[in-house]
C-alpha cells in the first residue's frame, strides 16, 4: 500500500484537479502542501463542474482533506470558497478538513503588494495577482502570520504592527497608500474563530494516517517549470512546487510520499509571461485553445498553446522524481493531420537535449521536433487503451520513451471517467 503524490510535469493547468478527484475513489486523505488560490483546479462529474483553488479536491469524493503547512492561505479566500462548495451541495466540517497551525496567511495587504509589484516591473510577470509571492517572502522574511496566530490576539497584533512597518516603509516610498493596524485587525479578529475550528496538528494527523495504513493522496498546485529553483526564474510562483515538496509542504517525511504522479498534457500550455519553446502563434495554437478550452480558471486569462516539449517532460520526470505519467486532454488532437513532440534544442547552433537554467538560454531555444501522424477516428471519450487509433497508440507509446517514464493513466475528456488506466498508481 502506498500513497500517492500529484505533481504538474508542465507550466500547470495539466489536469491535476481531475485526476486528483479520480485517484481520490481509492485514497483516505487528500492533502495540499504548496501554492495558494493562485491554483485553479477542475473537476467535472456527471457534468457538474468544480472549480477548486484552495480546497482538496479530494472533499468532492467525500474524503477528507487537509490543507499543509506549505500552503498560503488566505482565509477570506477560504470561506468564501467554503461557501461556493456548499452552495453545490458540498459540506465542508472540521471532520473532512484539517488546516496546519503553521500555515502561512496571505492577507490583503500581500495583494496589494502583488498588484503593486506587477505595475513597477519593467517585464512583468503575469502573476494571479493573490498575494501569493508576497505572503511566501514574508514567510521566508521571517515576519509572516501564520493560522496558529490568529488564536493569540495580543500576539497578533504585535505581529501585525511588524508586518505594517515593514511593508509600509515601502508603499510609502513608492508613494502609494499603506494599510492600518485599524483596517486589518478587526477583519482578523473576526474571520479567526471560522478558521480556527480547522486547525490541528495536520503533521501528526498525517503521520497517524500513514502508520494506520490510510492512503494519503497529495494534491500538488502549480508545476515542475513554475517551481521557484527549477522553472524559467523569474517567471515562477513563489513557492517549490516538485514532489519532494509534499514532505516539507505536510509534517510526513520524504520517505513516506510513496508513488509521484506527473501530469502532462499531450500537447502544451503557459499562462503568464517566460520562454514557453514549444508556443505556436499560428492556427494551431489557436486551435489548440479553443478545443482544450484553454482558458485560466481562476483569471480567465487566455493560454499559450504549443506542442508537447519532450525535452522539457524528461526533465520534470528526474527533477520531481516522478515515477509515472498521466497523459491527459488526448481528445484535443483529434483531427490533426499532425502532431509534432519537442524532442530537444538548438541553443546558438548547438544541439542539446535539456533546457538550461539561463533565461537568456531558454528564451534563445528553438525545439527540435519529430513528427507523427494524426489519427482520423476520434479518442474522446474512450476508456480502453486498445479502442484508441493505432496512430495514438503510437503517440502514446513515444510519449513514455521520449520523457523517460512509463504512462499509467491516459485522460480522453474532462469528465471523471473519460479515464484509460494502464497502471493503477496506488498499486504499482
Ligand atoms: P489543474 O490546474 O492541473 O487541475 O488543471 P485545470 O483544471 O486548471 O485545467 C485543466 C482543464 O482541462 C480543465 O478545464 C479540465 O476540465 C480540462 N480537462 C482535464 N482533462 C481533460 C481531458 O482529458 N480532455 C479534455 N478535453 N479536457 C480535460
Ligand atoms: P494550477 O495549480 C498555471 C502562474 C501565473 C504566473 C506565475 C506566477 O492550477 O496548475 P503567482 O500568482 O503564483 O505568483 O504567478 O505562475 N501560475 C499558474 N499557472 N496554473 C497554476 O496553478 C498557476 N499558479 C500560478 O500565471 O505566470
Ligand atoms: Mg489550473
Amino acid at each position: 500500500m502506498s500513497n500517492v503524490v500529484v505533481v504538474g510535469a508542465q507550466w500547470g493547468d495539466e489536469g491535476k484537479g481531475r485526476l486528483v478527484d479520480w485517484l481520490a475513489g481509492e485514497a483516505d486523505i487528500v492533502a495540499r502542501y504548496n501554492g495558494g488560490h493562485n491554483a485553479g483546479h477542475t473537476l467535472v462529474v456527471d457534468g457538474k463542474t468544480y472549480k477548486l483553488a484552495l480546497l482538496p479536491s479530494g472533499l468532492v469524493r467525500g474524503k477528507c482533506g487537509v490543507i499543509g503547512n506549505g500552503v498560503a492561505l488566505d482565509p477570506e479566500a477560504l470561506l468564501a470558497e467554503i461557501a461556493r462548495m456548499e452552495q453545490l451541495g458540498l459540506t465542508v466540517t472540521p471532520d473532512n478538513l484539517a488546516i496546519a497551525a503553521n500555515a502561512t496567511l496571505v492577507l490583503p495587504i500581500h495583494r496589494a503588494v502583488d498588484l503593486a509589484q506587477e505595475k513597477l516591473r519593467r517585464e512583468p510577470i503575469g502573476t494571479t495577482l493573490r498575494g501569493i509571492g508576497p505572503a511566501y517572502e514574508d514567510k521566508v522574511g521571517r515576519r509572516g502570520l501564520r493560522v496558529c496566530d490568529l488564536a493569540e490576539p495580543d500576539l497578533l497584533a504585535k505581529k501585525l504592527d511588524a508586518l505594517l512597518d515593514y511593508r509600509n516603509a515601502w508603499f510609502k516610498g513608492l508613494g502609494l497608500d499603506g494599510f492600518s493596524r485599524d483596517s486589518m485587525l478587526p477583519m482578523l479578529r473576526d474571520i479567526a474563530p471560522r478558521v480556527l475550528r480547522f486547525v490541528r496538528p495536520v503533521w501528526a494527523y498525517l503521520n497517524e494516517a500513514s502508520d494506520e495504513g490510510k492512503k494519503i493522496l497529495f494534491e500538488g498546485s502549480q508545476a515542475v517549470m513554475l517551481d521557484v529553483d527549477w522553472g524559467s526564474y523569474p517567471y515562477v510562483t513563489s513557492s517549490s512546487t516538485i514532489a519532494s515538496a509534499a514532505a516539507t509542504g505536510t509534517g510526513l517525511g520524504a520517505s513516506r510520499l510513496g508513488h509521484v504522479l506527473g501530469v502532462t498534457k499531450a500537447y502544451a500550455t503557459r499562462v503568464g509571461e517566460g520562454p514557453f519553446p514549444t508556443e505556436l502563434q499560428n492556427e494551431i495554437g489557436a486551435m489548440l485553445r479553443d478545443r482544450g478550452r484553454e482558458f485560466g480558471v481562476n483569471t480567465g486569462r487566455p493560454r499559450r498553446c504549443g506542442w508537447l516539449d519532450g525535452a522539457q517532460l524528461r526533465q520534470s520526470v528526474k527533477v520531481s522524481g516522478i515515477d509515472s505519467l498521466a497523459l491527459t486532454k488526448l481528445d484535443v488532437l483529434d483531427g490533426l493531420d499532425f502532431i509534432d513532440i519537442c524532442v530537444g534544442y538548438e541553443i546558438n547552433g548547438q544541439r542539446t537535449d535539456f533546457l538550461p537554467a539561463s533565461l537568456a538560454a531558454q528564451s534563445r531555444a528553438k525545439p527540435v521536433y519529430e513528427r507523427f501522424m494524426g489519427w482520423s477516428q476520434p479518442v474522446k471519450g474512450q476508456k480502453r487503451f486498445s479502442d484508441l487509433p493505432r496512430e495514438a497508440r503510437d503517440f502514446v507509446k513515444r510519449v513514455e520513451v521520449i520523457a523517460g517514464a512509463p504512462l499509467s493513466l491516459i485522460t480522453t475528456g474532462p469528465e471523471r471517467n473519460d479515464t484509460i488506466v494502464l497502471h493503477d498508481p496506488f498499486e504499482i
